[in-house]
């Protein structure tokens, strides 16, 4: 199967590397931008690298649009007649629902919207996918590429913006965390790299035991809290500041600015 990512920047060649490194050979994978020279340094991993994006699509089974959203409808006018139906097109662009997308195209095509984060360039991405005019087959063909780079889950489109903010900006709200808990270990006395270790393994693998037990947190919380202890006396005061009742209001605050983001 031959694939097109067009639009090779920051998250189309993660796309392109992480399905390498899961096994995929690059040769398969063809990716475009204008400026060619800026991913120069992919050629010698085999990739076919062109600025034609005709050329590119031409024999691919599944194309992914990786480009900017405001770059889009210039984009999809120079490809829209190239289009076959039997090829799968999966747009990554945040903000453009799949019917812009489909009424931009000169054919019936399956098109897929895909919301994965940054963490698909190692391979942990959580990836978001909704459908038009795709069935289980197609739906199928795209999951299991995301699969290669970490987690998919399959949801409606009326909760794309949903998955952008919890998934996407959620990258920049675990960061946060991580990061204020490292201040408070530096304030203990470990150096900041020290720090930063044991709050991001820590972060790390809480969210392991989440995923791998599929517990819920406040059981998990239940072990580690003694008491009369530490923890317990360090969590409450961080509830009494607000912590949940932060990130939530933090989570829908995000929410409502995309729903007014002006296109
Ligand atoms: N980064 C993320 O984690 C993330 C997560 C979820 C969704 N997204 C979405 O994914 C899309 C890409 O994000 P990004 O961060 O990768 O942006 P980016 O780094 O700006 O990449 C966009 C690329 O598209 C290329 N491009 C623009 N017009 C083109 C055309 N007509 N033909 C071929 N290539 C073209 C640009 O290169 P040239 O200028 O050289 O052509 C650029 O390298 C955005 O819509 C973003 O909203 C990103």
């Amino acid at each position: 199967m031959k694939l097109a990512i067009i639009g090779g920047g920051n998250l189309g060649t993660a796309i392109a590397l992480g399905l390498v490194k899961s096994g995929t050979n690059a040769s398969t994978i063809s990716i475009t931008r204008r400026n060619l020279f800026k991913i120069d340094h992919l050629k010698k991993d085999g990739f076919a690298l062109t600025t034609n994006n005709i050329e590119a699509i031409k024999d691919a089974s599944v194309i992914f649009l990786c480009v900017q959203p405001k770059q889009l409808s210039h984009l999809l006018d120079e490809i829209r007649s190239s289009l076959k139906p039997e090829q799968i097109l999966v747009s990554t662009i945040t903000g453009i629902s799949t019917e812009e997308i489909a009424q931009h195209a000169a054919v019936k095509i399956p098109i897929i919207r895909a919301m994965p984060n940054t963490a698909i360039a190692i391979g942990k991405s959580m990836t978001c996918l909704c459908a038009k005019d795709a069935d289980e087959k197609h739906l199928s063909v795209v999951k299991n590429i995301f699969n290669k780079l970490g987690e998919t889950l399959v949801i409606e489109e009326r909760l794309m913006k949903a998955a952008t903010v919890l998934a996407a900006s959620g990258i920049a709200f675990a960061m946060r965390y991580i990061r204020a808990a490292t201040q408070g270990g530096i304030q203990m006395g470990f150096d900041a790299e020290e720090a930063q270790l044991i709050a991001a393994q820590t972060a790390s693998g809480a969210a392991s035991l989440l995923l791998t037990r599929e517990s819920h947190p406040e059981m998990e919380i239940d072990k580690v809290t003694t008491p009369e202890g530490c923890t317990i006396a360090g969590l409450n005061e961080m509830e009494h500041q607000g912590l949940s009742s932060a990130l939530i209001k933090g989570i829908i605050t995000s929410f409502d600015r995309i729903n007014n983001i002006k296109k």
